[in-house]
């Protein structure tokens, strides 16, 4: 595996690659890497012939009061999960190799990332779509991973891509759970005894929406009104977005659309915030 930290190196192994004939899957991360990134990473092993994996924890998606400092990192164990699965590739860039002095430019989604998650986070996502588009143009793979854990990222840079015209392929990978459901995170590292033990009330209550909805329910009301009821199990967690969105457009539903609908929430819990979602 060879480990890029400039540019130069990750560009002259894209080559390599390529004009050996093969096709380049990029997963890119934030490191502190868990099994929902393990599950992302042997998923691109299976549709591409060379894996790529960037490990970044991207400045410009953190909000001024938000945990930058203190998001876990652990570039040792993330390599070593990447010799593990073969992976070919991993780039490690500092933020000035990324953000070198006098850098401008911003891509944003206009209308999918201010809303919903990006209305608690101005400006997140305009720090994702930068920092995945320069990497994209850095190690220019055929296909990029993504993880429903994060749906309305996915569906911001499918957007990007689509509407940029970009040369490649962006493949879903389902969220990868604990048996207790609490969706792996990287932040749930940060999670006290305690908070760990509440967490998993976050899918609980998903669930009991989505049952809401196959009992026939119907309306947003409804189906909001399942979800803090059984939120209610762990006063300890304190809801901050709970949102019905049309699955495409990210427009808030009143009513939900079967097959188009995605419920997504983010709390705190026991000062770490969470997000987690399903779709209906
Ligand atoms: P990070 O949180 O490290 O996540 C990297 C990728 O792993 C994302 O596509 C995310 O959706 C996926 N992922 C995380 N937890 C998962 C889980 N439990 N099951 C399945 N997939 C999971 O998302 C980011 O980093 C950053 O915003 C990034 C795209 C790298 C841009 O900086």
């Amino acid at each position: 595996m060879l480990v890029a930290e400039i540019i130069e190196q990750a560009r002259d192994w894209e080559r390599a690659a390529h004009v050996a004939g093969q096709t380049i899957a990029f997963v890119p991360t934030m490191g502190a890497l868990h099994e929902g990134h393990r599950a992302l990473i042997r998923r691109a092993g299976e549709i591409a012939n060379a894996v790529a994996v960037s490990i970044f924890v991207n400045p410009t998606q953190f909000g001024p009061g938000e945990d930058l400092e203190s998001y876990p990192r652990d570039l040792e164990a993330d390599l070593k999960l990447c010799r593990d699965e073969g992976v070919a590739l991993a780039f490690t860039p500092m933020p000035e190799t990324i953000y070198p002095e006098g850098d401008r430019t911003v891509v944003e989604v206009t209308g999918l990332s201010e809303v919903a998650e990006g209305a608690s986070r101005p400006n997140h996502f305009r720090g994702v779509t930068t920092v995945v588009l320069k990497l994209f143009a850095i190690i220019q793979p055929d296909v990029a991973l993504f993880g429903w854990k994060d749906a309305q990222q996915l569906l911001i840079i499918r957007r990007m891509v689509a509407d940029l015209h970009l040369p490649l392929h962006i493949e879903p990978v389902e969220t990868v759970r604990e048996p207790d459901g609490l969706a792996l995170s990287s932040r749930n590292r940060r999670l006290s005894p305690e908070a760990r033990a509440a967490a998993p009330v976050l899918h609980r209550a998903l669930q009991a929406g989505l049952q809401r909805v196959i009992a026939g329910a119907r309306t947003a009301e409804a189906v909001r009104d399942a979800v803090l009821q059984e939120l209610k199990a762990e006063p300890s967690v304190t809801l901050d977005r709970l949102d019905l969105l049309h699955l495409d457009t990210l427009k808030p539903l009143d009513r939900v659309s079967p097959g188009k609908t995605l419920l997504a929430l983010a709390a705190h819990v026991g000062g770490v915030r969470l997000i987690d979602n399903l779709r209906a």
